[in-house]
């Protein structure tokens, strides 16, 4: 295997998905993940499911759909969490948009539901970095048995719908089940499971670490903190109805909100490392790689936090690539922005 930090040549393999490399991840984390899952899949079904993927979580459907419901969410939690003496942040964030993310993929309501969902997630979770030695006892057994039991639950939601679809699409399930009944569809039921399995951890666990540690950068860093508040009193003072909520416009003028937010996805490395393997002979910078794995880290090379280093980054690009790159760059990337954004927004002017 080949380790490598190197920001060009990273970029360059990201960019070369299909063609020169491709994305591989270990057998330990494909059995976790699911052998049918978007980190599994490549060619035309990469792109068909990574398009139904931006279906929920792309900037169309942020700015038609998802940004009043985002921000309703928020408000609610925070106004709850002022209720309270003290409150795990990471934890509370991360319930607060599992909830939100598991409704939107599959209408699926903890506080109505026999079946703990959270809980199998937080058992697979707690051995998704182990050593791959399945036996009872291991963390990676638990990891197995709790990706076994939330995939059990998943199904039964999954088997009711196709028994009965709804006429209009409510949530993501009713688009799976719709696309599988086309004739000649290319996705399967194992695809569309492994999928759904997928995206709840996807979205939890990466936007609640990084919404976590940017409050920890802003307490920090109290010129940035400042900088911040001054960009988003400006915007409620600007806005024509007090009682109006964020609008897009709004949220697309969050300039320094973005590079807070970049800077802190930058330091975080949420994703530690992204796994390729060379398809064939590829000489690069002098070096052969030959069916080679390579993992690319996107190391900072300064790990300071200087929000004003963010203008420059735009995920994907040589300097940025928290999100990954190229045709495998992360699909929640805009959902991540937008769900940190509301929530720095109303933290900040509605609460000290
Ligand atoms: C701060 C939060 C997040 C970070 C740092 C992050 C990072 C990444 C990275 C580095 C990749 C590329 C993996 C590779 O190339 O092998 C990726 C892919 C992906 N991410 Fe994220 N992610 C975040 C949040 C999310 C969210 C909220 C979603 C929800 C939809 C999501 C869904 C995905 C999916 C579906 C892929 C696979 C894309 C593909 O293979 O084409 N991520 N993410």
């Amino acid at each position: 295997m080949i380790v490598s930090t190197d920001a060009e040549l990273n970029h360059f393999i990201f960019q070369q998905e299909g063609k020169l490399f491709l994305c591989c991840y270990m057998d330990s984390f494909v059995n976790i993940m699911g052998g049918q899952s978007v980190v599994a899949i490549h060619g035309s079904l990469h792109k068909y499911l990574k398009n139904l993927t931006l279906n929920l979580f792309g900037s169309e459907s942020l700015k038609g759909r998802l940004l009043p419901e985002v921000e309703d969410v928020t408000l609610k939690h925070l106004q709850l969490w002022s209720t309270q003496t003290s409150v795990n942040l990471k934890e509370a964030i991360a319930t607060m948009i599992f909830d939100f993310a598991t409704k939107k993929l599959f209408s699926y309501d903890e506080s109505r539901s026999g079946m703990k969902l959270s809980e199998s997630y937080a058992a697979f979770l707690e051995g998704l970095v182990s050593f791959p030695l399945n036996i009872p006892g291991t963390a990676y057994w638990k990891c197995l048995q709790g990706r076994k039991r939330a995939m059990e639950t998943i199904n039964d939601i999954f088997e009711e719908r196709r028994a009965s679809p709804r006429e209009q699409q409510k949530d993501f399930l009713d688009l799976l089940v719709k696309e599988m009944k086309k004739s000649e569809s290319i996705l399967t039921e194992g695809v569309a499971l492994d999928l759904l399995f997928v995206l709840p951890f996807a979205t939890f666990e990466t936007t609640s670490s990084a919404l976590t540690l940017a409050i920890q950068f802003l307490g920090d860093h109290p010129s940035a903190l400042a900088e911040l508040t001054k960009e988003h009193e400006a915007i409620v003072r600007e806005r024509e109805t007090m009682e109006s909520g964020i609008t897009w416009k709004e949220f697309k003028s969050m300039t320094f909100t973005f590079m807070v937010i970049n800077e802190t996805v930058r330091l975080g490395n949420i994703v530690p490392g992204i796994f390729r393997r060379a398809v064939k002979d590829v000489d690069v910078k002098g070096m052969i790689y030959n069916s080679s794995r390579v993992d690319c880290y996107g190391l900072s090379t300064s790990s300071s936090f200087e929000p004003c280093r963010g203008k420059e980054l735009s995920a994907g690009s040589c300097n940025f690539m928290a999100f990954g790159g190229g045709a495998r760059l992360c699909a929640g990337a805009e959902f991540v922005k937008l769900q940190m954004a509301i929530f720095l927004h109303y933290l900040i002017t509605k609460y000290r």
